[in-house]
C-alpha cells in the first residue's frame, strides 16, 4: 500500500515542501519520484512550521513518538521513494533497470557524506551502527600486547564486542567509567588520558549516549587518540541525524550511525566513516560482490545483494534533512528536550539522570519516576495516553527515556510532563 493512502495531511506536508528546491539535491536523486522540495525551516521556526513537518509522517494525530533514540519513523516522502523503488525493481528485476537503484546507492552516499562534510570515498553503507561497530573491531590488525580503551557507557556493539575480539586475540581492554551527573568534558579528557598508554591501539567511544543522553568530548578524546598514535572510532548512534555533525572538525577515524534512528530512514540502513588516513587499515569482514563504486566502498562494501531500495530512501531521509537544514533539527530537538526536563524538574519524587547544560547533553531525557513501576509506567504512557518512550531498567540510572525530534509537537512535550504528574500523584 502506498503511503499516499495512510496519511490524510499530505496535502497540508505537500504546500509546506512546495517551495524551494535545489538542482544539488535534486541531482543526488534518481527518480522523478520525489515530491518538491521541503521549505528550509525560518530561524525562528514556529509550531506552525513543525506541523506541517509532522504532517508529513504516518503516525496517526494525537499519537506522540517520544522514542526516537530507539527507532524513528518515516516521513510518507521516504516511504514513497522506498515503495516505488521497490515496485519498480520487482515489476522490472533486469539489472538494466536495477542500475537505478545502483545509482541510487551513490546518490546516498553522496548525501550521507554531505551531510558528514565528508567525501563519499570515505563512505561505507552498512546495515545498522551494530554491524558498522563490528567491522571496526573484526576489521584492524589487534594481537598480544596491544590495548583498546573503551568507554564504559558504550553500546553492546561497542563494548562487549571489543571484550568478545580480545578473548579471541590476545588484546587487552581497557575501560574509562562514565560518572554521573554527567562531570563536564574535561573529567572524560583526563579520564581517557589516564588510560592511554604506549600500547593502546585504538580509542571506542560514543558521541551521545543511549543510557541518559550524555554528550562526550569526541573531539578532543580523538584528537588524543591521534596523538599516542591510537585509532578512534566514535560511535554516533544518538547523535547522527539529530545533532549538525562536522567530521572534519571532529577527525574520527571511524564514525558509525543507523539511518532508522534520528536521519528517520528506513529500517537496517547504516553508515560506516572511514577516515581517508585509515583506509589501509582496516580489512573487509565481508567478502562478496556488488560493491560501491568509490573508495572504500569498494573494498569495505561488497555484501552481495541487497535491499537497494531501502538505500534509495535512506538518501531521501537525508535530503528532507537537509532541506528543512540541519542546524534547525538540532534547535528544535534540544529544545524540546530541555522543555521536557523543566516541566519535569519541578514533579516530587522525579530524578532526571540527564545533564540539563546543552554542552553536557542533546536530545535525550532519562529520568527516574519516583516509586513509580517503570515498566507499568511505560505501559500506561502508551495505553492511555498514546505516548512511545523506552524504559531503563537494573541498577545503573534506572527509569524513562523521552527522546523528542523534529516530528515532535510542544503539545506532546507538555502531555508527557502532564502524564508523568498524574501517574506520580495519583498512582498507576
Ligand atoms: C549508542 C548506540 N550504539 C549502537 C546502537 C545499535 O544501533 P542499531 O540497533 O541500529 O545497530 C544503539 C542502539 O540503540 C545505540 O544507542
Amino acid at each position: 500500500m502506498s503511503s499516499r493512502a495512510l496519511n490524510p495531511s499530505r496535502r497540508e506536508f505537500a504546500r509546506v515542501f512546495a517551495a524551494g528546491g535545489s538542482a544539488a539535491l535534486f541531482a543526488l536523486r534518481p527518480h522523478a519520484w520525489a515530491e518538491g522540495a521541503v521549505a528550509a525551516a525560518p530561524v525562528a521556526a514556529d509550531e506552525k512550521y513543525w506541523t506541517a513537518i509532522r504532517d508529513g509522517f504516518v503516525m496517526p494525530p494525537g499519537y506522540a513518538c517520544l522514542n526516537a533514540a530507539n527507532l524513528c519513523p518515516s516521513p510518507a516522502r521516504v516511504l514513497d521513494s522506498y515503495f516505488d523503488s521497490t515496485r519498480s525493481v520487482d515489476r522490472d528485476p533486469s539489472p538494466q533497470n536495477r542500475q537505478k537503484t545502483r545509482d541510487g546507492r551513490e546518490g546516498a552516499r553522496r548525501a550521507l557524506a554531505a551531510a558528514l562534510r565528508a567525501t563519499p570515498e570515505e563512505v561505507v553503507i552498512t546495515r545498522n551502527t551494530s554491524e558498522s561497530n563490528n567491522f571496526v573491531s573484526s576489521g584492524l590488525d589487534l594481537k598480544s600486547g596491544d590495548e583498546v580503551v573503551i568507554f564504559a557507557d558504550n553500546h553492546p556493539s561497542n563494548h562487549n564486542a571489543w571484550r568478545q575480539k580480545a578473548e579471541r586475540c590476545g588484546f587487552t581492554v581497557r575501560i574509562v567509567q562514565h560518572a554521573s551527573p554527567h562531570p563536564g568534558a574535561e573529567h572524560y579528557i583526563e579520564a581517557f588520558k589516564r588510560e592511554l598508554t604506549p600500547r593502546t591501539r585504538v580509542v571506542a567511544l560514543t558521541h551521545v549516549t543511549a543510557s541518559v543522553g550524555d554528550l562526550m568530548p569526541v573531539r578532543e578524546i580523538c584528537a588524543l587518540a591521534r596523538e599516542h598514535g591510537a585509532l578512534s572510532i566514535v560511535d554516533g548512534a544518538q547523535s547522527f541525524g539529530v545533532l549538525d555533525i562536522d567530521l572534519s572538525d571532529m577527525k574520527p577515524d571511524f564514525f558509525t550511525g543507523s539511518a532508522h534512528k534520528w536521519p528517520c530512514g528506513p529500517k537496517e540502513c547504516g553508515l560506516l566513516y572511514v577516515n581517508a588516513r585509515v583506509h589501509h587499515r582496516i580489512k573487509p569482514s565481508i567478502v562478496s560482490l556488488y560493491p560501491g563504486e568509490v573508495g572504500i566502498s569498494r573494498t569495505m562494501e561488497a555484501f552481495g545483494q541487497r535491499d537497494e531500495p531501502a538505500i534509495v530512501g535512506f538518501g531521501e531521509a537525508l535530503a528532507l534533512q537537509a532541506q528543512i537544514g540541519r542546524p534547525a533539527i538540532e534547535t528544535r530537538a534540544r529544545e524540546l528536550a530541555q522543555m521536557l526536563m523543566e516541566g519535569l524538574k519541578p514533579i516530587e519524587g522525579v530524578t532526571i539522570w540527564t545533564h540539563r547544560d546543552p554542552g553536557r547533553s542533546a536530545g535525550i531525557v532519562s529520568f527516574q519516576p519516583g516509586s513509580l513501576d517503570i515498566r507499568k509506567l511505560h505501559q500506561a504512557l502508551y495505553e492511555r495516553d498514546r505516548i512511545a518512550c523506552a524504559t531503563r531498567g537494573g541498577t545503573d540510572r534506572p527509569g524513562i527515556r523521552f527522546s523528542p525530534h523534529f516530528y515532535n509537537l510542544h503539545s506532546d512535550v507538555d502531555r508527557a510532563i502532564a502524564a508523568v504528574r498524574r501517574y506520580i500523584k495519583q498512582g498507576l
